[in-house]
Protein backbone atom coordinates (compact mmCIF):
# COMPACT_ATOMS: atom_id res chain seq x y z
CA UNK A 1 0.00 0.00 0.00
CA UNK A 2 1.72 3.29 -1.25
CA UNK A 3 -1.02 5.92 0.95
CA UNK A 4 -4.17 5.47 3.11
CA UNK A 5 -7.25 7.51 1.02
CA UNK A 6 -10.11 5.54 1.85
CA UNK A 7 -11.15 2.20 3.29
CA UNK A 8 -12.07 1.02 -0.06
CA UNK A 9 -8.52 0.65 -0.63
CA UNK A 10 -7.97 -1.51 2.21
CA UNK A 11 -8.75 -5.75 2.57
CA UNK A 12 -10.29 -6.98 5.49
CA UNK A 13 -7.12 -8.81 6.39
CA UNK A 14 -5.25 -5.15 6.44
CA UNK A 15 -7.79 -3.43 8.44
CA UNK A 16 -7.96 -6.54 11.06
CA UNK A 17 -4.16 -6.67 11.17
CA UNK A 18 -3.93 -2.51 11.65
CA UNK A 19 -6.58 -3.73 14.73
CA UNK A 20 -3.99 -5.74 16.10
CA UNK A 21 -1.32 -3.66 15.88
CA UNK A 22 -3.23 -0.75 17.57
CA UNK A 23 -4.19 -3.01 20.20
CA UNK A 24 -0.96 -4.42 20.79
CA UNK A 25 0.40 -0.81 21.33
CA UNK A 26 -2.22 0.32 23.94
CA UNK A 27 -1.63 -3.12 25.61
CA UNK A 28 1.82 -3.73 25.89
CA UNK A 29 2.97 0.07 25.96
CA UNK A 30 5.67 -1.35 23.54
CA UNK A 31 6.41 1.21 20.57
CA UNK A 32 8.99 0.77 18.21
CA UNK A 33 11.25 3.98 17.40
CA UNK A 34 11.64 5.12 13.27
CA UNK A 35 14.16 7.75 14.65
CA UNK A 36 15.09 8.49 10.67
CA UNK A 37 11.50 9.32 9.43
CA UNK A 38 9.92 12.70 9.43
CA UNK A 39 6.06 13.35 8.55
CA UNK A 40 4.12 16.40 7.69
CA UNK A 41 0.78 17.51 9.13
CA UNK A 42 -1.00 19.69 6.43
CA UNK A 43 -4.42 20.71 7.91
CA UNK A 44 -5.98 23.63 5.75
CA UNK A 45 -9.75 22.64 8.17
CA UNK A 46 -9.55 23.36 11.55
CA UNK A 47 -9.19 20.44 13.83
CA UNK A 48 -7.89 19.45 17.23
CA UNK A 49 -8.03 15.91 18.18
CA UNK A 50 -7.12 14.41 14.96
CA UNK A 51 -3.98 16.70 14.20
CA UNK A 52 -3.17 16.35 17.89
CA UNK A 53 -3.78 12.26 17.44
CA UNK A 54 -1.65 12.04 14.44
CA UNK A 55 0.84 13.92 16.25
CA UNK A 56 1.65 12.24 19.09
CA UNK A 57 1.12 8.81 17.70
CA UNK A 58 4.50 9.88 15.63
CA UNK A 59 6.10 11.29 18.62
CA UNK A 60 5.36 7.57 20.39
CA UNK A 61 7.94 5.87 17.62
CA UNK A 62 10.52 8.96 17.58
CA UNK A 63 9.29 10.22 14.14
CA UNK A 64 9.57 13.98 13.75
CA UNK A 65 6.54 16.20 13.00
CA UNK A 66 6.35 19.09 11.23
CA UNK A 67 3.29 21.48 11.94
CA UNK A 68 2.91 23.78 8.70
CA UNK A 69 1.76 26.61 9.74
CA UNK A 70 -1.70 27.05 7.33
CA UNK A 71 -3.36 29.54 8.93
CA UNK A 72 -3.62 32.12 6.47
CA UNK A 73 -4.03 29.71 3.35
CA UNK A 74 -6.94 27.99 3.93
CA UNK A 75 -8.71 28.46 0.83
CA UNK A 76 -5.75 26.78 -0.69
CA UNK A 77 -5.97 25.37 -3.96
CA UNK A 78 -4.59 21.76 -5.40
CA UNK A 79 -1.88 23.17 -7.74
CA UNK A 80 -0.47 25.10 -4.76
CA UNK A 81 -0.58 22.27 -2.28
CA UNK A 82 0.73 20.02 -5.29
CA UNK A 83 3.39 21.98 -4.76
CA UNK A 84 4.23 22.44 -0.94
CA UNK A 85 4.19 18.39 -0.54
CA UNK A 86 6.74 18.17 -3.73
CA UNK A 87 8.75 20.83 -2.07
CA UNK A 88 8.76 19.15 1.66
CA UNK A 89 9.42 15.38 -0.08
CA UNK A 90 12.42 16.52 -1.57
CA UNK A 91 13.67 17.61 2.05
CA UNK A 92 12.94 13.94 2.55
CA UNK A 93 9.60 14.01 4.41
CA UNK A 94 8.04 11.02 3.21
CA UNK A 95 4.35 11.07 4.77
CA UNK A 96 1.88 13.95 4.54
CA UNK A 97 -0.52 13.46 6.60
CA UNK A 98 -3.50 16.19 4.72
CA UNK A 99 -6.68 17.43 6.11
CA UNK A 100 -8.94 19.47 3.40
CA UNK A 101 -12.42 20.76 3.04
CA UNK A 102 -12.47 19.40 -0.81
CA UNK A 103 -13.39 16.31 -1.65
CA UNK A 104 -10.96 13.97 -3.01
CA UNK A 105 -8.46 16.34 -2.71
CA UNK A 106 -5.73 13.67 -0.83
CA UNK A 107 -6.23 11.17 -4.04
CA UNK A 108 -5.78 13.74 -6.43
CA UNK A 109 -2.69 14.53 -4.72
CA UNK A 110 -1.38 10.98 -4.49
CA UNK A 111 -1.89 10.76 -8.13
CA UNK A 112 -0.51 14.23 -9.07
CA UNK A 113 2.67 13.47 -6.74
CA UNK A 114 3.99 10.38 -8.25
CA UNK A 115 6.97 9.37 -6.67
CA UNK A 116 7.19 5.84 -4.32
CA UNK A 117 8.46 6.63 -1.34
CA UNK A 118 5.73 9.48 -0.48
CA UNK A 119 2.48 8.18 1.31
CA UNK A 120 -0.53 10.66 1.54
CA UNK A 121 -2.50 9.94 4.78
CA UNK A 122 -6.17 11.19 4.37
CA UNK A 123 -7.53 12.95 7.62
CA UNK A 124 -10.22 13.90 6.87
CA UNK A 125 -11.46 15.33 3.01
CA UNK A 126 -14.54 17.67 2.75
CA UNK A 127 -17.53 15.45 2.86
CA UNK A 128 -16.28 12.36 1.13
CA UNK A 129 -13.95 10.17 3.73
CA UNK A 130 -12.34 9.89 7.21
CA UNK A 131 -10.89 6.61 7.27
CA UNK A 132 -8.17 6.73 10.37
CA UNK A 133 -11.63 7.85 12.28
CA UNK A 134 -13.71 5.01 11.12
CA UNK A 135 -10.42 2.39 11.39
CA UNK A 136 -10.25 4.22 15.16
CA UNK A 137 -14.33 3.46 15.84
CA UNK A 138 -13.85 -0.22 14.71
CA UNK A 139 -10.93 -0.77 16.90
CA UNK A 140 -13.31 0.68 19.68
CA UNK A 141 -16.05 -1.72 18.76
CA UNK A 142 -14.06 -4.85 18.42
CA UNK A 143 -12.52 -4.39 21.83
CA UNK A 144 -15.48 -4.62 23.43
CA UNK A 145 -17.66 -6.71 21.06
CA UNK A 146 -16.22 -8.74 19.08
CA UNK A 147 -19.16 -10.53 17.21
CA UNK A 148 -19.15 -8.26 14.82
CA UNK A 149 -21.56 -10.23 12.34
CA UNK A 150 -24.01 -10.24 15.31
CA UNK A 151 -23.97 -6.44 15.99
CA UNK A 152 -26.43 -3.96 15.00
CA UNK A 153 -24.76 -0.65 14.79
CA UNK A 154 -26.91 2.90 15.08
CA UNK A 155 -25.56 5.89 13.71
CA UNK A 156 -27.31 9.32 14.42
CA UNK A 157 -27.62 12.92 13.56
CA UNK A 158 -26.28 14.90 10.44
CA UNK A 159 -25.45 11.41 8.06
CA UNK A 160 -25.98 13.31 4.69
CA UNK A 161 -22.43 15.49 5.66
CA UNK A 162 -20.64 13.45 7.47
CA UNK A 163 -17.29 11.66 6.06
CA UNK A 164 -17.27 9.86 9.37
CA UNK A 165 -20.29 8.11 7.85
CA UNK A 166 -19.02 7.53 4.90
CA UNK A 167 -15.89 5.38 5.77
CA UNK A 168 -18.00 3.84 8.77
CA UNK A 169 -20.54 2.50 6.09
CA UNK A 170 -17.28 0.91 3.75
CA UNK A 171 -16.07 -0.50 7.07
CA UNK A 172 -18.86 -2.18 8.00
CA UNK A 173 -19.58 -3.81 4.72
CA UNK A 174 -15.77 -4.59 4.62
CA UNK A 175 -15.89 -6.23 8.31
CA UNK A 176 -19.56 -7.89 8.20
CA UNK A 177 -20.96 -6.27 10.66
CA UNK A 178 -24.55 -7.38 11.36
CA UNK A 179 -26.60 -4.38 10.37
CA UNK A 180 -25.63 -0.82 10.41
CA UNK A 181 -29.04 1.59 10.64
CA UNK A 182 -28.69 5.34 10.28
CA UNK A 183 -31.45 7.61 11.88
CA UNK A 184 -31.93 10.90 10.68
CA UNK A 185 -34.40 13.48 9.54
CA UNK A 186 -35.28 13.62 6.17
CA UNK A 187 -33.04 16.97 5.78
CA UNK A 188 -29.96 15.09 6.38
CA UNK A 189 -30.04 11.80 5.26
CA UNK A 190 -27.95 10.69 2.42
CA UNK A 191 -28.18 10.66 -1.49
CA UNK A 192 -26.59 7.36 -1.55
CA UNK A 193 -25.47 4.59 0.41
CA UNK A 194 -23.32 2.03 0.22
CA UNK A 195 -24.03 -0.37 3.05
CA UNK A 196 -26.75 -0.34 5.51
CA UNK A 197 -30.24 1.66 5.54
CA UNK A 198 -31.76 4.87 6.74
CA UNK A 199 -34.58 5.67 8.89
CA UNK A 200 -36.10 8.80 10.09
CA UNK A 201 -37.06 6.85 13.70
CA UNK A 202 -35.06 7.05 16.60
CA UNK A 203 -37.17 4.35 18.46
CA UNK A 204 -37.06 2.46 15.72
CA UNK A 205 -32.75 2.46 14.58
CA UNK A 206 -31.84 2.45 17.74
CA UNK A 207 -34.18 -0.98 19.23
CA UNK A 208 -31.72 -3.07 19.70
CA UNK A 209 -28.90 -1.54 18.86
CA UNK A 210 -25.57 -2.75 20.43
CA UNK A 211 -23.68 0.14 19.36
CA UNK A 212 -24.96 4.01 19.42
CA UNK A 213 -23.37 6.36 17.61
CA UNK A 214 -23.65 10.57 17.95
CA UNK A 215 -22.71 12.75 15.26
CA UNK A 216 -22.27 16.35 15.55
CA UNK A 217 -24.44 18.82 13.93
CA UNK A 218 -22.42 20.78 11.66
CA UNK A 219 -23.71 23.80 11.26
CA UNK A 220 -20.82 24.91 8.88
CA UNK A 221 -21.75 21.99 6.55
CA UNK A 222 -25.29 23.05 6.15
CA UNK A 223 -26.82 24.78 3.24
CA UNK A 224 -29.36 27.33 3.54
CA UNK A 225 -31.90 24.91 2.22
CA UNK A 226 -30.69 21.94 5.01
CA UNK A 227 -31.41 24.40 7.80
CA UNK A 228 -33.63 22.41 10.81
CA UNK A 229 -34.99 23.96 13.67
CA UNK A 230 -32.58 22.98 16.33
CA UNK A 231 -34.96 22.68 19.03
CA UNK A 232 -36.99 20.49 17.03
CA UNK A 233 -34.19 18.42 16.01
CA UNK A 234 -33.15 18.05 19.70
CA UNK A 235 -36.71 16.76 20.24
CA UNK A 236 -36.68 13.93 17.75
CA UNK A 237 -33.01 12.96 17.49
CA UNK A 238 -30.90 13.98 20.87
CA UNK A 239 -29.23 11.01 22.58
CA UNK A 240 -30.33 11.43 26.19
CA UNK A 241 -30.73 8.96 29.18
CA UNK A 242 -34.16 8.26 27.58
CA UNK A 243 -33.55 7.75 23.83
CA UNK A 244 -30.25 5.95 24.52
CA UNK A 245 -32.80 3.57 26.63
CA UNK A 246 -34.07 2.54 23.32
CA UNK A 247 -30.73 0.40 22.45
CA UNK A 248 -29.96 -2.59 24.27
CA UNK A 249 -28.53 -1.67 28.01
CA UNK A 250 -24.79 -2.77 27.14
CA UNK A 251 -24.94 -0.61 24.16
CA UNK A 252 -21.84 1.34 23.58
CA UNK A 253 -22.25 5.06 23.35
CA UNK A 254 -19.72 6.48 20.69
CA UNK A 255 -19.28 10.35 19.48
CA UNK A 256 -16.22 11.16 17.21
CA UNK A 257 -15.98 14.62 18.64
CA UNK A 258 -16.42 17.33 18.82
CA UNK A 259 -19.30 16.99 20.85
CA UNK A 260 -22.38 19.77 20.66
CA UNK A 261 -23.59 19.12 24.54
CA UNK A 262 -26.51 19.46 24.73
CA UNK A 263 -27.82 19.54 21.27
CA UNK A 264 -27.33 16.38 19.82
CA UNK A 265 -26.12 14.68 23.17
CA UNK A 266 -26.50 15.63 27.03
CA UNK A 267 -23.95 15.56 29.54
CA UNK A 268 -25.33 12.85 31.54
CA UNK A 269 -24.98 10.17 28.59
CA UNK A 270 -21.86 11.73 26.91
CA UNK A 271 -20.25 11.35 30.77
CA UNK A 272 -22.50 8.09 31.47
CA UNK A 273 -21.11 4.76 31.95
CA UNK A 274 -21.95 3.35 28.39
CA UNK A 275 -20.00 6.31 27.30
CA UNK A 276 -16.56 5.22 25.28
CA UNK A 277 -16.20 8.97 23.73
CA UNK A 278 -13.11 9.19 25.55
CA UNK A 279 -12.05 5.52 24.81
CA UNK A 280 -12.18 6.60 21.35
CA UNK A 281 -9.48 9.31 21.83
CA UNK A 282 -7.25 7.26 23.37
CA UNK A 283 -7.37 4.40 20.44
CA UNK A 284 -7.09 7.14 17.90
CA UNK A 285 -3.53 7.32 19.21
CA UNK A 286 -2.74 3.88 18.95
CA UNK A 287 -4.70 3.35 15.65
CA UNK A 288 -2.72 6.00 13.57
CA UNK A 289 0.40 4.85 15.36
CA UNK A 290 -0.45 1.60 13.40
CA UNK A 291 -1.36 3.19 10.24
CA UNK A 292 1.87 5.75 10.53
CA UNK A 293 3.88 2.33 10.66
CA UNK A 294 2.77 0.94 7.62
CA UNK A 295 4.79 3.81 5.83
CA UNK A 296 8.02 3.75 7.92
C1 LIG B 1 -14.99 14.59 12.64
C2 LIG B 1 -14.49 15.26 11.39
O1 LIG B 1 -13.71 16.18 11.45
O2 LIG B 1 -14.93 14.81 10.35
N1 LIG B 1 -14.26 14.87 13.80
C3 LIG B 1 -13.03 14.39 14.03
O3 LIG B 1 -12.30 14.02 13.14
N2 LIG B 1 -12.66 14.29 15.30
C4 LIG B 1 -16.43 14.79 12.85
C5 LIG B 1 -16.94 16.18 12.99
O4 LIG B 1 -16.29 17.15 12.65
O5 LIG B 1 -18.08 16.30 13.44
Amino acid sequence: MQHFLQISDLSRQQVEALIERALFFKQTGQFPSYQNRAVANLFYENSTRTRVSFELAAKNMQISVINLDLQTSSEQKGEVIEDTIKTIAAMGISSVVIRHKQDGLPQLLAERCLNDSLHIINAGDGQHAHPSQAMLDMMTIVASKPKLDQLKIAVVGDVRHSRVVHSLQALCALMGIGELVMVAPELWQPDVISFGRVTTSLKEGLEDADVVMCLRVQRERLLETEQLDLEHYRAHYAITPKTLSYARSDALLMHPGPMNRGVEIDSEVADGAQSVILKQVQHGVFMRMAILELFC
